[in-house]
């Protein structure tokens, strides 16, 4: 019989689409999911989309007991479950993503569990604002964009040691620099999973993923995530703001690639390593923008306003010839994941006063900002 693997996280995004490739190769899966607000819808009824064959249990990473309930006859976890937001509740990140973590390696540890390998999830924020090529320099990092460029529209970082104009580099697994609670707690995530594993012999691998994009994401969520963003405003005839000027480049990935990225790590003999799993083409969001009214059939259109999102990277894009050397490879695109989500939402009721007052909520505490110049 093949073996059981526990996805924690399990009835999100990624969970969800790592269920069913877990499920399509054989396997036995349990998931470990405290069916979260504002991803869930607060009832505690687990969602539609998850296949009657998992084992479905309802618990917080936060809390040892909970794992205890979900880790018995596991052979492997992939470990996604995690707090993502916006918001200044800077504790809350550590407890779930880090705490959660850590109670992981402790239980593996202290009741000598048979756990062959973990998969930790991570994200290309860990690596801040990035790496980039300056002629008189070399590689630079640059330590996050100044506000008084900014406030003046000047997007572009510059080279901190001269402040000249420098070129982008894709992103590689050498690098690391966290700059908001949220990637400080992956990055924590990494580093007990890496090197705590290390110590005690639990063979682990920690994933970048770029954004994400397919069905199941939330829509609850008014914050973040760039397509839904634009599709529940475009759907219901508002043209969504374009931060800064629609220059930055991404990378995004489709999900049932990253799942396909997890469910592959669980074999193969990878270990205490990182690895970037993106989409492998970098993309502005202005064309990405024009994809999604395009896949939609609107004409909203959207808007330039001059205002930027707080902490936001000017470029993301990663290096992804690590992870290809182990056999896999980004097979979708951004066209077929906007196809995918439209579908998945096409019968959902959006709350446009609820969009409407995330955006202003989003410009009243001061996560988005207009620049004056
Ligand atoms: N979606 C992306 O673009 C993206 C990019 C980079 C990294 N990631 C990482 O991938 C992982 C999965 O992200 P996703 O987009 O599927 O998110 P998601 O919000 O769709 O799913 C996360 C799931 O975790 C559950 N959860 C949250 N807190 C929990 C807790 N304390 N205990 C148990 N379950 C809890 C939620 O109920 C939800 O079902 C996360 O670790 C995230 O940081 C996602």
């Amino acid at each position: 019989m093949k073996s059981r693997v526990l996805v924690t996280g399990g009835a999100g995004f990624i969970g969800s689409h790592t269920c069913d490739v877990l499920l399509e190769k054989g396997y036995r899966v349990a998931i470990l999911d405290n069916l979260s607000e504002p991803v869930h819808d607060g009832s505690g009824r687990w969602p539609k989309y998850l296949d009657r064959r998992i084992t479905k249990i309802k618990g917080d990473v936060a809390s040892k007991n909970d794992w205890m309930k979900a880790l018995g006859g596991v052979s492997f976890v992939i470990h996604l479950a995690a707090y993502q937001d916006l918001v200044p509740n800077f504790s809350r990140f550590f407890e779930t993503n880090a705490v959660g973590t850590a109670n992981l390696f402790e239980l593996i540890v202290e009741k000598k569990l048979p756990i062959k390998k973990v998969v930790v999830a991570s994200s290309q924020f860990v690596y801040g604002e990035g790496k980039y090529e300056c002629r008189k320099h070399g590689t630079v990092f640059p330590q996050g964009r100044e506000e008084k460029d900014l406030q003046r529209g000047k997007w572009e970082p510059v080279c901190p040691t001269c402040g000249g104009g420098i070129s982008r580099l894709d992103l590689t697994e050498d690098g690391h620099d966290p700059r908001n609670q949220y990637s400080i707690s992956k990055y924590t995530q990494e580093l007990i999973g890496l090197r705590l594993g290390k110590l005690y012999n639990i063979p682990t691998v920690a994933m970048r993923y770029s954004i994400v994009q397919g069905s199941r994401q939330s829509y609850r969520n008014c914050y973040s995530g760039v397509l839904r963003l634009f599709v529940t405003r475009m759907k219901l005839g508002i043209a969504p703001v374009i931060f800064e000027d629609g220059g930055q480049l991404r990378d995004y990935v489709s999900v049932k690639d990253v799942a396909r990225a997890n469910v592959m790590m669980l074999e193969n003999r990878a270990q205490y390593e990182t690895f970037n799993v993106g989409g492998g083409m970098a993309i502005s969001v202005l064309e990405f923008a024009n994809a999604v009214q395009k896949g939609i059939g609107t004409k909203t259109g959207y808007r330039i306003t001059g205002e930027y999102r707080v902490g936001d990277t000017r470029h993301s894009v990663s290096d992804i010839s690590k992870i290809k050397k182990l056999g896999w490879r980004p097979k979708g695109n951004i066209e077929e994941s906007i196809r995918e989500y439209c579908a998945w939402i096409k019968d959902i009721k959006i709350d446009k006063a609820k969009l409407i007052a995330a955006d202003r909520k989003m410009r009243k505490v001061g996560m988005v900002r207009k620049a004056k110049g």
